[in-house]
C-alpha cells in the first residue's frame, strides 16, 4: 500500500527544518549506503548523529507520533530517527533496496523495517526529476509531493529516486516497524477503522461503531506483537 500523508509539517515547521538544514553539515549519501547500494546511490546526507538532524528529527517523529491517518496505517511500534538528504546536481538513487533491519540508539537496539517513509521538505516547483519511484508488479509509480508531504510505502519494494536536474530536492526519510508485521492484515486493519471512522453520528450509527470497534480491537489483539 502507497499512502500519502498530507500536511504532516506546518509551513512554519518546513520553513524551519529547511533553515536549519541550510546551515547543516552535509556528507557523501555512500557513507551510509550498504555494499549493494552505495554503487547507485548519489546524493548528499546529514549524519545520523548530527546535531540538526537530532532536532529536526524529533519534530517530525512528534507529528507522526499524533497524525492519526499515519497511526492507523502503520501501526508503529517502532520509528528509526529520521535522517535527511538532499538530491542536486544530478544526484539520483538507482534502483535498490531497503535492508530488513536496522540498528537504532548506536547499535543497542535494533528495528525491522515493514514501511519505509520520506516526508517531502521541498516544493515541487524547486526541483526539477527527483521522482521516487515504487516499482512493483503494476509498473513504476512515480511520486512526488507538495513540502510538507509524507509517502508510506511497503520497504519490501525496490524503488528508485530519478536524478535531480534542476534546484534541489531536500527530504527526511525513515524506517517504521509495525506492531502488525503483514501488510495484508495491516491493509484490511486500516480499512476497517477507516470505515468505522465513516459512520453517521446517529444512535444506529454508533451501535455498529461500538460493536465495529470491538472487532477491530479482537483483530489488532490477535496479531499485534509487541
Ligand atoms: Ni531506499
Amino acid at each position: 500500500m502507497l499512502l500519502r500523508i498530507p500536511h504532516l509539517l506546518t509551513p512554519d515547521e518546513i520553513a524551519e527544518c529547511r533553515r536549519a538544514l541550510g546551515e547543516a553539515d552535509w556528507i557523501d549519501g555512500r557513507d551510509t549506503a550498504g555494499y549493494l547500494s552505495a554503487g547507485v546511490k548519489r546524493n548528499a546526507q546529514l549524519a545520523a548523529q548530527d546535531p540538526v538532524a537530532l532536532r529536526i528529527g524529533a519534530l517530525i517523529t512528534a507529528r507522526l507520533g499524533e497524525n492519526p491517518l499515519f497511526l492507523s496505517a502503520a501501526l508503529p511500534q517502532a520509528i528509526m530517527p529520521p535522517l535527511f538528504n538532499l538530491y542536486a546536481g544530478g544526484g539520483h538513487y538507482g534502483s535498490h533496496i531497503d535492508g530488513a533491519i536496522r540498528s537504532i540508539d548506536g547499535g543497542h537496539r535494533r528495528i525491522r523495517t515493514d514501511l519505509s517513509m520520506t516526508v517531502m521538505l521541498s516544493d515541487p516547483a524547486d526541483y526539477e526529476g527527483g521522482e521516487l519511484v515504487i516499482e512493483d508488479h503494476y509498473g513504476d509509480r512515480p511520486v512526488k509531493l507538495p513540502a510538507g508531504d509524507a509517502i508510506l510505502y511497503p520497504s519490501t519494494s525496490i524503488h528508485h529516486v530519478t536524478p535531480v536536474t534542476r534546484g534541489g530536492r531536500l527530504a527526511a526519510f525513515t524506517w517504521i516497524q509495525s506492531m502488525v508485521r503483514d501488510g495484508g492484515v495491516r491493509a484490511q486493519l486500516f480499512e476497517l477503522d477507516g470505515a468505522i471512522q465513516q459512520l453517521p453520528e446517529d444512535e444506529t450509527g454508533q451501535a455498529s461503531r461500538l460493536r465495529l470497534s470491538n472487532v477491530y480491537h479482537n483483530l489488532l489483539r490477535h496479531f499485534a506483537e509487541l
